[in-house]
C-alpha cells in the first residue's frame, strides 16, 4: 500500500477562521459534487394543468405510474426505483410529496432522485436527476476511467478564481487591463481556502496500483477520505505513517438500515481515526458528467460523524483517493469579519428582541403552542427520553425542571466535545423559574471567558426559549412530524422520532460563529452556538435571536428539501447558498415590525454596525445592490455570499407582498380551540370550501405571514439540489396551490426586479456553483401592464375518473386537464 508521505498541509477553513477571529476554530468543511449536464433538474408543469392518471388516486400509485411512464416505457429498465418511505402528504395543502430513488442492478444511484408533487391524483410538478443511459452490464462496466475528476475540479476552480477575481477588480476600477496588481488579502484568503481544500483532496494518491482486493473493501477509500477530511494535521500524518495498522484496526460488521430511506444492508466500520461514531458504508453508483450526458460509476457512500462535521461522502471504488462528492450535514454560520481592535470578550430577551442592543430582558412564559408542543417544552414520554435510565420506569412521562424537553436539549458545552447528555443545565426548580442574572462586566482578555461563564444559566435559558419558539412557529407553518421536524416523541403523527435538537450554548469548539448539523429524520440535529470575542465583555451568540434562527433554519430547509430522509440536497453551490439565505431571510422577517427598516445580520455579536454580510438587507439598491448576476463576482461563490443574494431577493419579494396584503405583528397563528380546530381570526383568510364542501387549507392573510408560508411550501415542492430558478418556481407554485395564483404576477415582478425574471440564465455551471449568469427582467406576458388581467386559475376538480374503460392499466399518454 502506497501513500504519499509528503508533509500534509491543511489550511482550509481553519486557517481562514484563525486569521479572522484571532482565535483558532478547529472546524473545516468540504462540499462539492459532480455537475449534471442534464441541467434542468426541475420541470414544472404549471398548475392548474397538472397531469392526471385515470382511475388512480393513491399518491403512491400515481408516483409509481409516473416513473414507470417516464422510464420503464421509454428505457425498458426493470427494478429501477424505490418510492422512499419518507414520502408524505402535507396536511395543509393536501399535496403529496413523493420521493423516488433510482436503483440499477439493485444498487442505489446516490444522485438519482425524482421528487413528485401530487394533488388529487394529478402530478403538479416534479424534479428529476435520474440516470438516463444504458444500465451497466456488470461491475467492471461501470469503473471510473476518466482521468482524475479531482484534477479537473481543481483546474476549473483555479481558472474560475483567476477570471473572477480579475473581472471584479476591473469592474471596480481597481486595476487597469494589462497592469499587474496585488490580489487584495480577502480574495487571497478565499483563493487559499479553496485551493488548499481542493489540493488536499487530490494529493493523497493511492491509485489503480492499489490492487483489486481493495475494490471490495470500503476501508481504503474511507481512510483516504479521512486524510482529506480531518482538520487535525497530526491525525492525517499518523494515517500516512501507520496506514496498514489503521486498516487492520478498523473492524466492520453488517447492519440492516435505511440509507436515503431505502432499506439496505450496510457495512459498519469501527475505529476510524477522528470519528466519534462508527462509519456506515455502502456500495453505490454515482453519476459523472460525460459530454452532454452522465455516466454511472461505482463508488462507496459513507456517513462519517466527526466532532465538527458530519459528512455524507462518495468516493470512487476504483481510485480510492478520488472523492466524488461531499456534503457536510453541518452548516456554519458565517465567520466574523476581521477585528483589529484589541480583542479582549425564562428571564429572557423576549421574542422579537433580536439582541441585547434592542431591549432588556423580562419574564416570558413557557408559551408553547398546543398543536406543536402538546406536552409543553419540559416533558418527554419516558420511552423517548435519552436519560430514562434515571427515571422510575413506572411513570409515563419524564417531567424535567431543567432545559431538557421534547423539542430541545439545551446545555453548556465549554469543553467543545461531542458528548452532551450529562452537560450542565440550569434547573428552574419545582416552580420551573428560570430567572438568572445576566450582567457581564467589561474585562480584559484573559478572564473574559470566565465572565461569560458567570451567566451560563441565563444564556442556556435563552437558547432553550428561542429554539422552542422556533420549533413551534415552524410547526404551525407546516414543518411537522411527517415532513421531518425535530422531536423526541411524535405523538403518533408520523415521521421518525428521537431527534430533538441538541443545543450547545457557549460551545468551546470555536469563536465568532455557530453551526448546525442536520442528519436525516430520526437522528438528533445539533446546534452549536459560540461566544464572540469581538468586544469586552464577550458577546454570546445564544443571545442574538437572528443567529440562533439562522442555524435552526438549516434544519428546516435540509429536512424539507428532497424529503426528510435525504440530507444531501443543499450541499454546495446555489442550493448550499440558499440553505444559508433562507436562514437570514427568516431571521430578518421574524425581527421586523410594521414600520419598515433595513436589517443587518449578526451586527450585535460581531460588534459591527453593518453586520457580518456584505450588505444589510434593504429595499434601497444603493444600500444593497445584489442581483442574481452578483453571483458571478469574485468572492461570491462561498455558500454564505450566495445565500446573501438569495436572502436579499426574498426580502424584496416579501416586501412586495406586504405592500399588497399588509403586515401582521405576531407571526404566530392563533391558538387552536379546545377541539383542536384553528380559528381563522384575523390571521388567516376566511375559510373557503372546495367543490365537495371540504374546507380548503387555511392561508395566512398578511404579506409577512404569507411569504413565510410560501417559502416553507416552496421548500417542500422543490427538487433535490435546487437552483435559484427551481426555488423561485417552487414559491410561485406554492402560491398557485394555496391562493389559486392570486400573487402570480406580484411574485414574478418582484423576482424580476432582482434579475430573476423568466429570461435569467446561467451558462457553464461548475461544481462549486460557478458559471456565467445573465440577469433577466422579463415577466410572463399576462403580468405586463398593458396585458389583460390574468385569468384566475380554475379550480381543478378532484379526479373523478374518465371511465371510458375499466382497464386497470392507465391510459397513455397523460390526460391533460
Ligand atoms: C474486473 O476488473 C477487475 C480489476 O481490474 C479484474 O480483476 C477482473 O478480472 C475483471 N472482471 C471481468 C469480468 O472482466
Ligand atoms: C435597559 O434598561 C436600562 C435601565 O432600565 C435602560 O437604561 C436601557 O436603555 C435599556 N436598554 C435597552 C436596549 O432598551
Ligand atoms: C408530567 O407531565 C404530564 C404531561 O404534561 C402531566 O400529565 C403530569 O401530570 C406531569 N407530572 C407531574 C408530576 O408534574
Ligand atoms: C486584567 O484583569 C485582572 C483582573 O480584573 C486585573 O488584575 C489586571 O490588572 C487586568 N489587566 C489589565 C492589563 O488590565
Ligand atoms: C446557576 O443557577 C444555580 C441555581 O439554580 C446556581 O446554584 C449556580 O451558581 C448558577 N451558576 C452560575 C454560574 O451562576
Ligand atoms: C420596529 O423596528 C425598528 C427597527 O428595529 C425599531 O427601531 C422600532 O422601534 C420598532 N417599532 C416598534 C413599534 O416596535
Ligand atoms: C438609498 O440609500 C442612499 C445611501 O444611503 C441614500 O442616499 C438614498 O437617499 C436612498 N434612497 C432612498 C430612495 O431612500
Amino acid at each position: 500500500m502506497r501513500l504519499l508521505s509528503t508533509t500534509l498541509a491543511f489550511a482550509g477553513l481553519a486557517t481562514f477562521a484563525a486569521a479572522h477571529s484571532g482565535s483558532a476554530s478547529r472546524r473545516k468543511t468540504l462540499g462539492f459534487g459532480p455537475v449534471h449536464p442534464t441541467a434542468q433538474l426541475q420541470q414544472m408543469n404549471q398548475w392548474p394543468i397538472g397531469l392526471r392518471i385515470q382511475n388512480v388516486q393513491d399518491p403512491y400509485e400515481v408516483a409509481r405510474a409516473f416513473v414507470v411512464y417516464l422510464y420503464m416505457e421509454q428505457l425498458g429498465y426493470e427494478n429501477t426505483f424505490a418510492i422512499r418511505s419518507d414520502s408524505y402528504t402535507d396536511k395543509t395543502t393536501g399535496v403529496s410529496h413523493m420521493y423516488v430513488r433510482q436503483l440499477i442492478n439493485g444498487v442505489e444511484v446516490v444522485d438519482g432522485d425524482i421528487n413528485i408533487n401530487i394533488k388529487d391524483g394529478r402530478v403538479l410538478s416534479f424534479g428529476d436527476s435520474f440516470y438516463r443511459g444504458e444500465a451497466p452490464t456488470d461491475f467492471n462496466a461501470s469503473m471510473d476511467d476518466t482521468p482524475g475528476p479531482h484534477a479537473e475540479y481543481c483546474q476549473i476552480l483555479e481558472n474560475e478564481l483567476q477570471t473572477r477575481l480579475l473581472a471584479s477588480e476591473q469592474a471596480n476600477g481597481q486595476v487597469q487591463l494589462g497592469s499587474s496588481f496585488a490580489v487584495p488579502p480577502e480574495h487571497e484568503a478565499i483563493a487559499h481556502l479553496y485551493h488548499s481544500n481542493c489540493e488536499s483532496l487530490g494529493a493523497q494518491l493511492v491509485g489503480p496500483d492499489a490492487g483489486a482486493g481493495t475494490f471490495f473493501d470500503p476501508r481504503h477509500a474511507l481512510l483516504q477520505f479521512m486524510v482529506a477530511a480531518t482538520p487535525k494535521k497530526e491525525v492525517a500524518q499518523d494515517i500516512a505513517d501507520r496506514y496498514d495498522e489503521h486498516i487492520a484496526n478498523m473492524n466492520s460488521w453488517f447492519e440492516h438500515g435505511l440509507v436515503g430511506a431505502v432499506d439496505v444492508q450496510m457495512e459498519v466500520i469501527d475505529n476510524v481515526p477522528d470519528t466519534v461514531n462508527p462509519v456506515k458504508a455502502k456500495p453505490v453508483y454515482i453519476q459523472l458528467p460525460d459530454g452532454d450526458k452522465t455516466k454511472l460509476v461505482h463508488a462507496w457512500r459513507y456517513e462519517v460523524e466527526m466532532e465538527d462535521n458530519w459528512y455524507e461522502a462518495v468516493v470512487s471504488v476504483q481510485y480510492p483517493h478520488r472523492i466524488l462528492s461531499v456534503v457536510d450535514w453541518a452548516s456554519d454560520s458565517p465567520l466574523a469579519p476581521s477585528h483589529s481592535a484589541p480583542v479582549a470578550t425564562y428571564n429572557v430577551f423576549k421574542w422579537g428582541i433580536n439582541d441585547p442592543s434592542e431591549g432588556n430582558r423580562s419574564i416570558a412564559k413557557e408559551n408553547f403552542d398546543s398543536l406543536a408542543s402538546p406536552l409543553g417544552w419540559h416533558v418527554i414520554p419516558v420511552a423517548n427520553d435519552p436519560l430514562s435510565a434515571n427515571v422510575r420506569k413506572t411513570s409515563t412521562y419524564s417531567n424535567y425542571t431543567t432545559t431538557f424537553g421534547n423539542n430541545v436539549f439545551a446545555h453548556e458545552n465549554w469543553e467543545g466535545q461531542s458528548s452532551w447528555l450529562h452537560n450542565y443545565r440550569p434547573d428552574g426548580g419545582k416552580g420551573l423559574e428560570f430567572d438568572y442574572t445576566y450582567d457581564p462586566k467589561p474585562t480584559n482578555r484573559t478572564d473574559s471567558l470566565d465572565e461569560a461563564k458567570k451567566y451560563i444559566n441565563a444564556t442556556v435559558t435563552q437558547l432553550f426559549y428561542t429554539t422552542n419558539l422556533i420549533h413551534d412557529l415552524y410547526y404551525r407553518y407546516g414543518f411537522d412530524e411527517v415532513s421531518g421536524n425535530f422531536q423526541q416523541h411524535n405523538f403518533g403523527r408520523g415521521g421518525k422520532e428521537n431527534d430533538a435538537v441538541i443545543a450547545n450554548a457557549q460551545d468551546g469548539s470555536g469563536f465568532n460563529n455557530a453551526n448546525f448539523m442536520t442528519p436525516p429524520d430520526g437522528q438528533n440535529g445539533r446546534c452549536r452556538m459560540y461566544l464572540w470575542n469581538t468586544a469586552s465583555p464577550y458577546r454570546d451568540g445564544d443571545l442574538e435571536a437572528g443567529i440562533v434562527i439562522h442555524e435552526l433554519s438549516h434544519g428546516l430547509s435540509t429536512r424539507l428539501t428532497g424529503g426528510p430522509a435525504n440530507s444531501g440536497c443543499l450541499g454546495w453551490g446555489e442550493s448550499g447558498g440558499m440553505g444559508e439565505g433562507w436562514g437570514d431571510f427568516l431571521a430578518t422577517t421574524i425581527r421586523s415590525n410594521s414600520t419598515y427598516s433595513d436589517f443587518p445580520m449578526g451586527a450585535w455579536a460581531a460588534n459591527q454596525v453593518g453586520g457580518i454580510r456584505n450588505f444589510p438587507y434593504s429595499l434601497n439598491e444603493t444600500i444593497n445592490p445584489s442581483t442574481y448576476k452578483t453571483l458571478d463576482k469574485g468572492g461570491y461563490w462561498g455558500v454564505h455570499a450566495i445565500g446573501e443574494v438569495w436572502a436579499q431577493i426574498l426580502w424584496v419579494v416579501g416586501q412586495r407582498l406586504i405592500a399588497k396584503h399588509g403586515f401582521v405583528e405576531d407571526l404566530f397563528p392563533p391558538a387552536p380551540l379546545a377541539d383542536g380546530s384553528v380559528p381563522p381570526g384575523d390571521f388567516y383568510r376566511p375559510v373557503e370550501f372546495d367543490a365537495f364542501g371540504a374546507p380548503k387549507p387555511l392561508v395566512p392573510k398578511h404579506g409577512n405571514s404569507l411569504i413565510v408560508q410560501l417559502v416553507l411550501n416552496g421548500m417542500k415542492l422543490q427538487s433535490c439540489r435546487p437552483s435559484f430558478f427551481d426555488a423561485r418556481d417552487a414559491i410561485i407554485q406554492a402560491d398557485e396551490i394555496l391562493t389559486g395564483g392570486e400573487n402570480y404576477c406580484d411574485l414574478w415582478l418582484a423576482f424580476a426586479e432582482k434579475g430573476l425574471g423568466q429570461d435569467a440564465k446561467v451558462e457553464g455551471r461548475t461544481p462549486w456553483g460557478g458559471g456565467i449568469r445573465t440577469n433577466g427582467f422579463t415577466v410572463p406576458k399576462t403580468c405586463t401592464p398593458d396585458a389583460p388581467e390574468p385569468v384566475p386559475s380554475p379550480e381543478p376538480t378532484p379526479g373523478e375518473p374518465d371511465d371510458d374503460d375499466d382497464d386497470d392499466e392507465p391510459d397513455w399518454p397523460w390526460a391533460r386537464q
